[in-house]
């Protein structure tokens, strides 16, 4: 959690699940959980979802990524999110995919790059929910366009 504003404690994490969990029952899409198949039942999340914040970017839909420390260096990431684009472009036809993240987060900057994400500085901004200054409000903004995820 170096690259978020705060830790959340158990009940608001417990509730961010729960959130997940409805938005995913909704649309049959989501934060999917990354199992290592035959190894853990559980490492994490990859997965689509719609930012609730309001950006020049916005609408849109994302590809995110949440991995226990112990199972990084696997590429699971990489693979999850190569899935889940082929699910965002494949089985919902979006046309483009973005990705964001504190340009201070190198590790899942380096996924959006694997991935044959697309990175314009014009694209980058300050996080609306962080306040002026704040160590991790500049973010990048990385894209895949429909025609970039055909070409691949
Ligand atoms: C971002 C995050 C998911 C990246 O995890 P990761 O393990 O570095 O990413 P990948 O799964 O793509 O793995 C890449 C690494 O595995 C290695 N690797 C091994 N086999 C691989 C394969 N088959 N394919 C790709 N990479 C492979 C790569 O060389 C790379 O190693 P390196 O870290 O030594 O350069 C992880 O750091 C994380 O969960 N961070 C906390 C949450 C977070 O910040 N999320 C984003 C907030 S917006």
């Amino acid at each position: 959690m170096e690259y978020f504003p705060r830790c959340l404690p158990r009940d608001e994490s417990e509730a961010w699940v729960s959130r997940t969990q409805v938005a995913m029952a909704e649309r049959g899409w989501g934060l999917w959980a990354v199992e290592v198949r035959g190894v853990v039942p559980f490492i994490g999340f990859v997965g689509l979802s719609v930012p609730m914040f309001t950006a020049h970017f916005t609408p849109c839909v994302e590809i995110g990524w949440r991995i226990a420390k112990e199972f990084w260096g696997h590429g699971y990431a990489t693979e999850a999110a190569i899935a889940s684009l082929h699910f965002g472009f494949e089985k919902l036809r979006l046309q483009q995919i973005v990705s964001f993240t504190a340009s201070l987060n190198e590790r899942s900057i380096g996924v959006m790059q694997r991935i044959g994400m697309t990175h314009n500085c014009a694209d980058d901004f300050d996080h609306p929910s962080l306040p002026a200054g704040h160590r991790l409000q500049r973010h990048v903004l990385y894209r895949m366009q429909r025609s970039d995820w055909e070409r691949l």
